[in-house]
């Protein structure tokens, strides 16, 4: 789309076939048409041989994962198998951009790793480190717009190169292009690693902050959203990641906290700040179980519908979900979950959890609704529908999707987050 030619190198077979067919496997909007384009052109391309697609390439980029290994340090196995392949095929002429989010020195690390592994040393190629920010379910958008591009290297001309890649994207000017230009920031590899832990860290740490706040407002009697939208209004503060909710969840913030917190302790520095997001993030899970366990007598018996299942809208990731983690602990409580999620039909870490297709499935017989994520489709229940089909009256908003007073109004009783009730007011104005 940009103009270059791509090769993609993908070593599992069956995801091979399925690029190759044009078929992303997972959900992401917007992937599967430039894929589909990309291949029609003939600019893209799926292999899973290195030796087709590194020697001609100028530009490798390294996306491969790097999960949670021991004490919360990334595992690097993928990085080092990647690195290997390349290391065999490359003649000098490739630059090296690491998109993986990998831990901060790693360019260190692989150059030694690709140095022992080249069979000339003078072939050495240079490392960029080009961190990423993509949302999931906005991916496509947030690489096309970002708000700025980070290139970290000590070698001037491999960061040129890598610029003269991006200047479509950091002037606009392709087919679709807008008029808010991103920002470059060049920078050397550690600053550049450190920003990527830096952003997600803090974005994180900004939701734990109103998901503290949250629970004082409960216990002063305010409302969480009307602080939110409050302080938000102050441009040193800004709008965005204050909404209160079951906590964060996702294959980012948990992974990239807990590997700054180990880089931290291995440089002797204790991350209290860091530690205390991650500690709010799994007590504010906790508080929803608590509060259904609480509202209700006891969880023992119950019939509880957990509405939301992906770890946010838009995706059917499931990667360390509030909503997967509340629905195990309500389990473990002896209550009986049906959940519902308008893409997601399996959760291994659920066992025999039936996912049902309708939201009234899910609801029926329920002593409880929970909430969970915010899809569009819960804001706009028809509760009455819900109060007729449900056993008991409880509806757990955690998101903060639903009107208190319409909940209410359906004969069922409403807990947000944050929240205060709305039955106490009414009988206070009373
Ligand atoms: C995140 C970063 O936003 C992205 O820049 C980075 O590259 C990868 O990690 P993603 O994991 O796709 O992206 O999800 P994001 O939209 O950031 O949401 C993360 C979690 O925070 C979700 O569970 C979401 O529900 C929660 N969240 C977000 C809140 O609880 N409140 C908010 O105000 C915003």
């Amino acid at each position: 789309m940009l103009g270059n030619e791509v090769a993609v190198i993908e070593v599992d077979r069956a995801r091979l076939e399925a690029l190759r067919a044009g078929s992303v496997p997972f959900h992401e909007p917007d992937l599967e048409p430039l894929i589909g384009s990309g291949l029609a052109a003939g600019t893209l391309s799926f292999t899973d041989d290195y030796s087709r697609a590194i020697p001609s390439a100028e530009i490798v980029f390294m996306c491969v994962g790097t999960p949670s290994g021991a004490h919360g340090r990334p595992d690097l196995g993928f990085v080092r198998a990647a690195v290997r392949e390349i290391a065999r095929q490359v003649d000098g002429n490739e630059t090296i951009v690491t998109k993986s989010t990998v831990p901060i020195g790693t360019r260190d690390w692989l150059a030694d790793l690709l140095e022992s592994e080249l069979a000339t040393p003078a072939d050495r190629p240079a490392v960029v480190s080009n961190p990423e920010f993509l949302r999931e379910g906005r991916a496509v958008a947030d690489f096309l717009h970002p708000h700025r591009v980070i290139l970290g290297s000590n070698d001037e001309m491999a960061l040129d190169l890598v610029e003269q890649l991006y200047r479509p994207i950091l002037e606009q000017s392709f087919p679709g292009g807008d008029g808010r230009r991103p920002a470059l920031v060049r920078t050397d590899n550690p600053t550049a690693e450190t920003i990527k832990y830096a952003a997600n860290a803090f974005l994180a740490t900004k939701i734990s902050f109103i998901n503290e706040i949250s629970t004082i407002c409960e216990a002063v009697g305010a409302d969480v959203e009307a602080v939110a939208l409050a302080i938000g209004m102050d441009p040193r503060i800004g709008p965005e990641f204050l909404a209160a909710g079951p906590g964060w969840g996702g294959s980012c913030f948990g992974k990239d906290i807990d590997a700054l917190v180990s880089t931290a302790t291995e440089h002797g520095v204790e991350a209290q700040l860091l530690q205390a997001t991650r500690d709010v993030n799994l007590r504010q899970r906790e508080r929803v179980v608590d509060r259904v366990r609480r509202e209700l007598h006891g969880l023992l018996g119950r019939r509880i519908a957990v509405l939301g299942v992906a770890f946010k809208p838009g995706t059917d990731d499931v990667r360390d979900s509030p909503a997967v983690h509340v629905a195990e602990r309500l389990r473990e409580g002896g209550a009986t979950v049906v959940a519902h999620d308008p893409i997601v039909r399996r959760v291994p870490e659920l066992g025999d959890v039936e996912i049902t297709d309708t939201v009234t499935a899910a609801v029926d017989r329920a002593d409880a609704v929970v909430i969970m994520t915010d899809w569009p489709d819960y804001a706009g229940l028809d509760l009455a529908q819900v109060a007729s089909v449900m056993r008991g009256d409880l509806i757990v908003d955690t998101r903060n999707q639903l009107d208190a007073e319409a909940v209410e109004a359906a004969g069922l009783r409403y807990a947000g987050t944050g929240r205060p009730a709305p039955t106490p007011r009414r009988a206070l104005e009373l």
